[in-house]
């Protein structure tokens, strides 16, 4: 039991070593994020190829749309190659529709990247088409747009594109560019394709909002396990990813993420410190041994409600009491968010509610009864979301709010979540 307790107070004391020494690299978030490059024709779309190369090279997984006329400019072969996925181009193909179509490229995107953008694509997208496999996909996205222009300077200078390029960008569209200089057609001024090296920048920089700069955020993630003897236990479904998700969001956010989670199969994300524990008491001593530095507490862990009152020592064997059933004895564990929430100095408190039913009422329970800030409700009941599954919906609870996130990727909630959270407190002060 010592050992198991050093062993703890070891990984909890890492942390703050570790954390100190994360170094401030953007590019860091291009890691496994998932870009959606969109190609239009012009001149700059064999730059694309280099894109794509050089977001891999920062560990982004590349998926590649090309316009009918981009092909004109560049090869779909020679893109499938780099990117090493099937290019897709058309709205209505039978066959990348089945593998994966246009809504679910939407989902599966962190970043769409239109690079180049011709002027016939900002004229489409700014007045809402939605006729070809760029449009559709670009209109049905929930994740950060980036639109770079590239295009012959007077095209670029007419008022009708500067229309266009302005509506976008209030419709929350990110413009790169476009850069000044020679073009292909001769001419000089502005029009050249952004810098790759700068689109490469720019991108990752989307990922990194800032909102949490200088916040301490400690997240509980996954399953917890309780033993019933030395080789079996009682768990849960959770995967973890929801939490793992949060705690990315929150470390791109700016913020120092510590991570107490359960047993997953999942890698840790970028700069963020994972604390290993296995019951429901190791995760509540992990808890308490790190919450201190806390502004900010997310308890996203299926834990255990209930433990067997004794672990036995050695295996339980089935016929040692001559009888054919068994009979366990479980106790209550420590509601590590509530301890949390019933600190005097607390961070701000955030609980996750797994329902099948009355989502709403029951999620105002529990920030009642838990003395919570915010509790966040999923419907465990649908299969085709929550524990195990790469996208959820949520509704999100606070005192005085209730709103409604519709179904996307685990990833793109999280970040709409963490800035909820972010705007929580910078409004508290
Ligand atoms: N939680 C916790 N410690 C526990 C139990 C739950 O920190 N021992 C946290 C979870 O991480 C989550 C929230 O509390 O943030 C879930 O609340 P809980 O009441 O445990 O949910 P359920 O077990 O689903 O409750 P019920 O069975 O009453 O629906």
């Amino acid at each position: 039991m010592k050992t198991k307790y050093y062993a703890l107070f070891r990984q909890c004391s890492a942390v703050f070593t570790d954390l100190a020494m994360i170094m401030d690299n953007p590019l860091v978030n291009l890691k496994h994020r998932r870009i959606l490059l969109g190609i239009t024709g012009g001149i700059a779309a064999y730059k694309a190829a280099e894109l794509t190369r050089r977001f891999q090279d920062h560990g982004a997984d590349v998926r590649v749309i090309m316009t009918r006329s981009a092909t004109e400019f560049i090869t779909p072969l020679t893109m499938q190659a780099l990117s090493k996925h099937p290019v897709h181009l058309d709205l209505l193909n039978p066959d990348t529709e089945s593998v994966m179509g246009h809504i679910e490229l939407a989902r599966w995107a962190d970043l769409i990247l239109i690079a180049p953008a011709s002027a016939n694509f900002l004229a489409r997208f700014a007045s809402g088409h939605g006729d070809d496999l760029l449009t559709t996909v670009c209109l049905a996205a929930e994740c950060p747009v980036a639109i770079a222009p590239a295009m012959n300077q007077a095209m670029w200078a007419k008022t009708v594109t500067q229309t266009n390029r302005n509506t976008l960008l209030a419709r929350g569209a990110h413009i790169l560019g476009p850069d000044e200089g020679l073009q292909a057609c001769g001419e000089i001024g502005a029009g050249r394709l952004m810098a790759v090296d700068d689109l490469i920048l720019r991108s990752s920089e989307l990922f990194s909002t800032g909102t949490l700069q200088g916040k301490t955020v400690v997240i509980t993630a996954g399953p917890t396990r309780e033993a019933i003897d030395p080789v079996r236990f009682i768990s849960n479904h959770s995967s973890g990813k929801q939490g793992y998700a949060l705690a990315e969001a929150a470390s791109n956010a700016g913020a120092e993420v510590i991570l107490v989670s359960g047993p997953t199969h999942l890698d840790v994300p970028e700069r963020v410190h994972r604390i290993d524990v296995i019951s429901a008491i190791d995760m509540h001593d992990a808890v308490q041994n790190v919450i201190d530095r806390a502004d900010i507490f997310i308890g996203v862990a299926a834990v255990a409600d209930y433990r067997p009152k004794l672990a036995a020592n050695q295996k339980i064997k089935k016929d040692q009491n001559g009888h054919q059933s068994l009979l366990l004895e479980f106790v209550e564990n420590p509601d590590i968010i509530k301890a949390v929430a019933t600190r005097p100095n607390r961070p701000f408190t955030v609980g996750f509610a797994a329902e099948t039913q009355r989502l709403e009422t029951y999620a105002r329970q529990k920030l009642v009864d838990k003395q919570l800030d915010m509790v966040v409700a999923n419907n465990v009941g649908d299969t085709s979301i929550g524990f195990n599954a790469d996208v959820n919906a949520i509704t999100i609870v606070t005192n005085h709010t209730s709103q409604v996130l519709p179904l996307m990727s685990k990833r793109a909630l999280s970040e709409r979540l963490i800035e909820l959270i972010a705007a929580q407190i910078s409004h508290q002060g």
